[in-house]
């Protein structure tokens, strides 16, 4: 057995309090200042001030952990993200600076098609080295629980190859890693004339073996102009939902076609994007439990000074939660404090806001809410400790990695001197 007593937590942001937060309450961090916490093997078994911590019978025998004086809050929830790619797509970035646009490269045949292609002819283990480099990166800036897609295999043999390596992910390596089935990312290029055939493919064959061989927990559709329609995406979702795949949907990046709407409609665990909607679909989102997962790194990569509506979606009382969405084409970073800084200064979020949009919301959307998002007794002993004066300067100094300790399940896995 393994006990750790960690202490000199200048700010423990224990994000103790109502799940999912909502309006006011998505502010509330539950702070304690000079807080500890006793940790055995993987869990949180208590937490509160250093001095009650320390008194704790159980606390004497345990190894001392002290950070001296850090800011420590919950790891970072990514729950949105394309971690399986074999390569970057600078050249494509390129292009757009100069002045051709995301969707026009798309139309032409790059975007997610090159990334598929490039994927198809990617072996396993090159895609599993590529991984574990990245799963390190987003342990090193703080994130201990991630969700990721398949889509860039786009044919059965390739779709299977993402999965299966997040699966053997998820077991190898310490974060923990929940998997979404997104076949219908787009169109694949086999299928061009085609498409309603690629669309029941998916909902009679593709989705009832990938949740048969339990390969995923989620069902995804990338439901916009140029991809899904809305009636393509309710097929799919449906198809998902009828063999236990929770939906989640890419929604509203580029046009309001009424993919937020369905989200609702199929009381999809998350909607995605939210760059277009309306004051309409801001209402109706707040009234329901889909959890509005913005990616504002897809704004600035872009660079499309158009980010969600994250300000009317919280005032309105709707789940807000951040995410990178690291993929190739939009978002290509890890860095959950990089997106918090997005979050602030383009979206107007507080910081505090912003933290718990990035822990217990996105918990909360992966359906992990009783074993992470918070600093709980019972939960995983998943942390961040940041080098910081107070949890403000996490957003505030921005492009800059100040995460200087990692604990995923009771287990420190990344360490750097101050
Ligand atoms: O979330 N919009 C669809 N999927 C990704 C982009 C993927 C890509 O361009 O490779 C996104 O932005
Ligand atoms: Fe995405």
């Amino acid at each position: 057995m393994s006990h750790w007593l960690i202490s000199g937590c200048s700010e423990l942001l224990t994000l103790l309090g109502p799940v999912p937060r909502r309006g006011r309450a998505l502010g509330d961090l539950g702070i304690i200042r000079d807080g500890a916490l006793l940790v055995r093997d993987d869990r949180i078994v208590a937490v509160g001030s250093r001095r009650r911590i320390e008194g704790l019978r159980e606390a004497r025998r345990a190894q001392k952990l002290d950070l001296g004086g850090r800011v420590v809050l919950p790891g970072f929830v990514d729950s949105h993200t394309h971690l399986i790619f074999p390569a970057s797509r600078a050249d494509e970035y390129e292009q757009r600076i100069s002045g051709k646009t995301y969707e026009a490269i798309a139309r032409s045949g790059g975007g997610i098609r090159s990334t598929v292609a490039a994927l198809r002819r990617a072996s396993p283990a090159a895609l599993r080295e590529t991984a574990l480099r990245r799963l390190r990166g987003f342990a090193a800036h703080g994130t201990t629980t991630l969700e990721a897609k398949s889509g860039y295999g786009l044919d059965w043999k390739n779709e299977v190859k993402t999965l299966v390596l997040l699966q053997q992910l998820h077991q190898e390596q310490p974060l923990d890693i929940a998997a979404t089935f997104l076949g219908a990312h787009v169109v694949p290029p086999e299928f061009r004339r085609r498409r309603g055939a690629f669309v029941e493919l998916l909902a009679d064959r593709w989705i009832p073996a990938v949740a048969t061989a339990g390969l995923a927990e989620f069902c995804d559709v990338f439901c916009d102009r140029g991809a899904f329609t809305v009636a393509q995406a309710r097929r799919i979702l449906q198809a998902g939902r009828a063999c236990g795949l929770v939906p989640r949907i890419h929604a509203a990046q580029f046009a309001r076609t009424g993919a937020a709407r369905l989200a609702i409609e199929l009381q999809a665990a998350s909607a995605d994007h939210l760059e277009k909607i309306n004051a309409d679909d801001i209402r109706a989102l707040a009234l329901s439990n889909v959890v509005c997962t913005l990616l504002p790194g897809c704004s600035f990569h872009l660079g499309d000074a158009q980010h969600a509506p994250a300000r009317a979606l919280i005032d309105a009382g709707a789940i807000v939660a951040l995410a990178t969405d690291f993929n190739p084409g939009t978002s290509p970073t890890l860095s959950m404090p990089m997106i918090l800084s997005l979050a602030c200064a383009q979206m107007r979020m507080t910081p505090a806001e912003a933290i718990a949009a990035a822990t217990i919301n996105p918990a909360y959307s992966l359906r992990q809410h009783d074993r992470a998002g918070s600093l709980e007794v019972g939960k995983y002993a998943d942390l961040a400790a940041f080098d910081v004066a107070g949890y403000r300067e996490i957003p505030y100094y921005f492009g800059m990695n100040l995460c200087s300790l990692t604990m995923k399940r009771g287990v420190v896995i990344h360490s750097k001197k101050p």
